[in-house]
């Protein structure tokens, strides 16, 4: 292949990676065309399929990308034992008394907030079932459950997975919900992630129905909901008084960002789990614990891993270098992941995608600069731009997912407006992924 020019470079890595996603979707399925003028760029020719010769390479790295996958949930949480533990000796007395409890997990972007619950239901059920209890739970994101109803209908699901997605309020659903637990005899963990967007659209009350679920009941059995909040911002900044004083500061973890070490044992594990043995010397994972450790962020180190290891894959190499962790580090970017792009809604992908293209010569912006080039991506794609305050709120939205910064101006803006900062990836590597994100769409 030609070396790229430097001034290219930044194309070359944006079609690098298009490449391994490219590779990533068709596996070894049909071939895929890409096709592009020559002139345009040397890496990609007339009819010139970008993964010719790529199709047929047998995977000689990595032996299951199921396991490297952001849903796939250890047996073993590296490092969080401390965590699960204070999870399980708060809402173990759900089970042993019957008694409704709450826990919230706060912690930055990959730090193993979401895992963490997913593995301690799964190790609860268990864990009751030896006791001959029954446990069920019921886990969401609320991105795409931020109203008290998307929630109630997810957790009545469990139940009756054919349950009507209308006509019952919510009063009535959790009335169904006691029924339904009365009849299965279970108790009910149910997993918030991201609640923080639930309470911004739709208020509190329903954290706090949850969390007295039952409670006035003096005869016969109580059936017990014990409610897990999943933030990256403090509980404190978004959960009213009434709901915050349910929580009691045991009930509330941090989890820290993982230091260098810890992120190298995380490594550790995935290599063991997903590549062939001998295909990962213990100075590569050394190394990916390095990179990472400027984040503390696990679903990087892990994205790392499996980047470099397709790298070394597509280069023909026995084993991963440290040359494929270098080419991998420069198409890896914490907090932006083509998972957290797909999950946003149109409205909110042009507002990014739009964001994107007006701060490539800035490093901030204001509202009204956003709204315009907002304006304009929607032009592009055939939307109507939707009103201020709308757009204001997928300002927000973006914010708390951690896909753009949003603060007050500082001196020499005049008024209230708020600026916008992007995360550390360059603008065109995010329009870039943000294009591809939408075409899938
Ligand atoms: N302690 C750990 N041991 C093994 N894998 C981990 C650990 N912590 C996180 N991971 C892995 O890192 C990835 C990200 O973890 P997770 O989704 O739980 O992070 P998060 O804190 O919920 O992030 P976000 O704030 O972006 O939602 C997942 O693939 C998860 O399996
Ligand atoms: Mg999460």
């Amino acid at each position: 292949m030609i070396a790229p020019a430097p001034q290219s470079y930044l194309a070359f890595s944006i079609i690098y990676r298009l490449r391994l996603n490219v590779i990533k979707r068709c596996g070894a399925g049909k071939p895929i065309e890409i096709v592009e003028t020559p002139h345009q760029n040397p890496y990609l020719s007339l009819r010139n399929p970008v993964c010719m010769g790529f199709e047929d390479r047998p995977q000689k790295i990595i032996s299951d990308f199921g396991k490297l996958d952001f849903d796939y949930v250890p047996e073993k949480l590296v490092h969080r034992d401390g965590p699960m533990q204070s999870l399980f000796s708060t809402l173990k007395s759900s089970v042993e008394d019957g008694t409704n409890q709450r826990f919230a997990i706060t912690g930055s972007v990959g730090t193993g907030k979401s895992s963490l619950a997913k593995r301690f239901c799964l190790d609860f059920q268990d864990w009751a079932a030896k006791k001959g209890q029954r446990v069920e739970f019921a886990i969401m994101n609320c991105r795409s459950r931020n109203t008290p109803s998307a929630v109630m209908l997810k957790v009545i699901e469990r139940f009756q997975p054919n349950f009507p997605d209308r006509g019952f309020s919510v009063t009535e659903m959790l009335e169904i919900l006691r029924k339904d637990l009365s009849k299965a005899g279970t108790h009910l963990v149910v997993v918030l992630d991201e609640v923080n967007v639930l309470v911004k659209k739709s208020g509190s009350d329903l954290l706090y129905s949850l969390s007295r679920f039952d409670d006035e009941r003096v005869t016969g059995t109580r059936h017990s909901i014990s409610l897990i909040m999943i933030s990256q911002q403090p509980v404190t900044e978004f959960l009213d008084s009434a709901t915050l004083s349910t929580l009691k500061r045991s009930n509330q973890i941090l989890l820290d960002k993982y230091s260098r070490p810890e992120l190298a044992d995380i490594v550790r594990q995935r290599v063991e789990l997903a590549f062939h043995p001998g295909t990962v010397d213990d100075d590569i994972v050394e190394f990916i614990a390095d990179v990472s450790s400027e984040f503390g962020d696990a679903r990087f180190a892990i994205e790392l891993l499996e980047n470099a290891g397709r790298a070394a894959n597509d280069d023909g190499l026995d084993s991963v270098g440290p040359e494929n962790v270098r080419a991998a580090k420069a198409l890896t970017y914490s907090v932006v992941t083509e998972n957290k792009l797909a999950s946003l809604d149109r409205q909110k992908q042009l507002t990014l995608l739009g964001i994107s293209r007006m701060m490539r010569k800035k490093s901030f912006a204001t509202t009204g600069e956003a709204e315009k080039a907002y304006a304009v991506a929607c032009e592009e794609f055939g939307e109507r731009p939707r009103g201020h305050t709308q757009f204001w709120g997928y300002l927000q939205a973006l914010a708390d997912v951690g896909l753009i910064g949003l603060g007050p101006s500082g001196k020499g803006l005049q008024g209230n407006t708020s600026i916008i900062t992007l995360p550390d990836i360059p603008c065109k590597v995010l329009e870039a992924k943000l294009l591809q994100v939408m075409e899938e769409k």
